[in-house]
């Protein structure tokens, strides 16, 4: 018990810091449109397979900034430029959801929606 202590709570210092400066951010930036109110006008229904670059910068904006840079050139995290030509969208999707390697978690943060939005901008970065 007693050893798990001090790496327990640099963890837990670790996570802390994160989530100020996520929310810090968030908090900066001035949500650019109701994400729930985008009508993609697709009466069809079905193939959300279309890019939609300017509400996947938006959530990139408030989201993956601080870490990936604005040009998503990186900073602590790795550059995203060219994302799409070094992982599927499958990965690009899992590396969102569960994070890891140093990136939180973003499944209980962003909707479906929005992962699929940017995971789908980030695989055309090629
Ligand atoms: C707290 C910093 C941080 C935030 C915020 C963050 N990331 Fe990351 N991201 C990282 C780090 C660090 C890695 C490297 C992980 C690894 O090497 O395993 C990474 C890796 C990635 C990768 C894989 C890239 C590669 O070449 O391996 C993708 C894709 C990615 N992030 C997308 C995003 C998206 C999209 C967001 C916003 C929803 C986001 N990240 C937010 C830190 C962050």
């Amino acid at each position: 018990m007693r050893k798990w202590f001090m790496p327990g709570l640099l963890t837990a210092c670790c996570l802390f810091a994160i989530l100020l400066v996520y929310f810090s951010l968030r908090a900066d930036e001035p949500s650019t449109g109701p994400s729930e109110a985008a009508p993609s006008a697709s009466a069809s229904g079905e193939a959300p397979a279309t890019v939609d670059a300017e509400a996947a910068t938006a959530i990139y904006k408030s989201n993956c900034l601080a870490c990936h840079g604005d040009q998503l050139q990186g900073g602590m995290g790795p550059a995203l430029t060219k994302v799409g030509a070094d992982m599927s969208e499958a990965d690009i999707h899992k590396q969102i959801l569960n994070g890891g390697g140093g990136m939180p978690a973003f499944k209980g943060t962003l909707t479906d929606e929005q992962i699929a939005t940017l995971t789908a901008w980030l695989a055309s970065k090629k």
